[in-house]
Parts: C-alpha cells; sequence; structure tokens
C-alpha cells in the first residue's frame, strides 16, 4: 500500500496526440490524499482526455502517471485492479438499463472484488441510502430521474471502496433542479475525505469545495491554483476570459 503521505496521484509531462492533433502536452499535476481537485476550462480544452487517462480509458504517448501506487500505461499493467481503485462518474450516468439501481451497484462487486451476494447487496444499500435513494433500490434507470441516475452511479463508484474518484462533468447533462442533489451528494464525500478530480463547470463547487484549481487550455494546463487565487487574482488572460465567459454567459 502506498504511504499515504505520498500523492495518490502523479502525472508528470503527460502528452498525447491524435495524428497531428497535440491533445495533451505536457501535463503535470498531484493528487494528495484527501485532496478535491477541480479541472475546468474551454471545450475541446482535453479535460476529459486527461481524466480519462489516469484510469486507462484513454492512452498517452508521453510523460508518466502513477495512481495509488499503479503506474498507468505500463504494459503489464492490471486494468481491472487499477479501476477498482479509480471510481469515474460520467456525464451521462452509464447505468446498465436492464438492472435495477441496487444491481447496478451490486454488479462490479461480485465480479470484481469477488464480494458474495449478501455482503454486495448490504453494501449497494448502505450506498444508496447514503445517497438519498434507499426507497429506489428496485427500480430500473428509466424510473429514475437525471439526479437520481447520477447518484446511483456515484453510490456504484463508492462500491468498489476507491481511493480516488473521477467525475466528467457530473451535473452538465442534469435539469437545472437537480444539479444541487448531486453536487450535495459530491460536497458530503469531499467532506468526508474522499480523494476526488472533479472535471467541472459548477463554479461554486470549485471555489467552496476544490482544493486546487487546473485550468486547461488547448491541451496544457494554464494555470494550477488554489480557489482563493484562481477566483480572486487569475494570471493567464485566457483564464480571465474563461472565467468572465462561464461567470457572465451573456455579458451582463
Ligand atoms: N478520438 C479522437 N480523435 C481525434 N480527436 C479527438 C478524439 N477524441 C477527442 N479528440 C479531440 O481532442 C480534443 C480534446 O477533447 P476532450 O474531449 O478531452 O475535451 P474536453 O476539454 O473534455 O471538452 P468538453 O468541455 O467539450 O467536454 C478535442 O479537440 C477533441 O475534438
Ligand atoms: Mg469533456
Amino acid at each position: 500500500m502506498p504511504n499515504s503521505a505520498e500523492p495518490i496521484i502523479v502525472a508528470e509531462a503527460v502528452g498525447k496526440r491524435y495524428g497531428h492533433f497535440q491533445v495533451l502536452d505536457d501535463c503535470s499535476f498531484k493528487v494528495a490524499n484527501g485532496e478535491v481537485v477541480v479541472i475546468c476550462g474551454p471545450s475541446g480544452s482535453g479535460k476529459s482526455t486527461l481524466v480519462k487517462c489516469l484510469n486507462g480509458l484513454e492512452r498517452f504517448d508521453r510523460g508518466r502517471i502513477t495512481v495509488d501506487g499503479v503506474r498507468v500505461g505500463d504494459p503489464g499493467v492490471d486494468l481491472t485492479r487499477l479501476r477498482s481503485r479509480v471510481g469515474m462518474v460520467f456525464q451521462q450516468f452509464e447505468l446498465f438499463p436492464h438492472l435495477t439501481a441496487e444491481e447496478n451497484i451490486m454488479l462490479a462487486q461480485r465480479r470484481v472484488l469477488g464480494r458474495s451476494v449478501r455482503d454486495a447487496r448490504e453494501r449497494a444499500r448502505a450506498l444508496l441510502d447514503r445517497v438519498g435513494l434507499l426507497a429506489h433500490a428496485q427500480k430500473y434507470p428509466k424510473a429514475l430521474s437525471g439526479g437520481q441516475q447520477q447518484r446511483v452511479a456515484i453510490a456504484r463508484g463508492l462500491a468498489m471502496d476507491p481511493a480516488v474518484m473521477l467525475f466528467d462533468e457530473p451535473t452538465s447533462a442534469l435539469d437545472p433542479e437537480m444539479i444541487g442533489e448531486v453536487l450535495n451528494v459530491m460536497v458530503d464525500l469531499a467532506r468526508d475525505g474522499m480523494t476526488m478530480v472533479c472535471v467541472t463547470h459548477e463554479m461554486g463547487f470549485a471555489r467552496h469545495v476544490g482544493n486546487k484549481i487546473l485550468f486547461m487550455d488547448a491541451g496544457t494546463i494554464v494555470e494550477t491554483a488554489t480557489p482563493e487565487d484562481f477566483f480572486g487574482h487569475t494570471r493567464s488572460e485566457r483564464a480571465q476570459r474563461f472565467l468572465k465567459n462561464i461567470l457572465h454567459p451573456m455579458g451582463l
């Protein structure tokens, strides 16, 4: 097991190209145990690609990534083990439509961790309770609202007892009135000490819950700042423009 004083994630000079297009260039950052890191930046800047590199969902061609002591990208890396240590929540909730909420949360516990039906169900129900959905345990995804589905997806990630949770715009496909219920679950997780990397444009979350903000543009991490610095005196002109657009989209 890695020393808890060691960063859980270390990315060093990560680069990736699609043909001639440099999607990631010289990206370096660290995530400490219990830290909440928010990644923001314009569309197409490489945010999703970067987080997917962290759990081996995307390949990278340069640099190094270590997550929970595992060298991601090594030819012999055990991706199943890695992904059980790194939970991921996507914009589209991606639940299995033919399984109930409870069964969605049980599946990987059974298949990957080899837990008994009883243990997996007990854990699933405890997590459904934690995200406020115990009463909906037997419902299929299509009978749940977007916000409820996303909370089930978060519970599914947590069921693996991950060392870190990755979120890629978890609220951007939701109707406005459902954003709060998902953000509240994320705030609770952060307060409980979960290590989190969140791609989000929810600047309230970034400001009040984030410990560190990475601002990306054109495949590079242009700024790494505390929320105070990022919102107080953003250095790059590009980040200032981004913040202005996101906080005042109509220029008002
Ligand atoms: N398979 C692919 N082949 C070629 N280019 C790709 C591929 N996947 C992504 N890209 C390009 O890589 C760039 C970064 O994409 P990525 O999805 O990481 O951006 P993003 O910051 O997450 O954007 P958004 O905010 O819209 O989600 C984009 O310009 C995209 O068009
Ligand atoms: Mg994206």
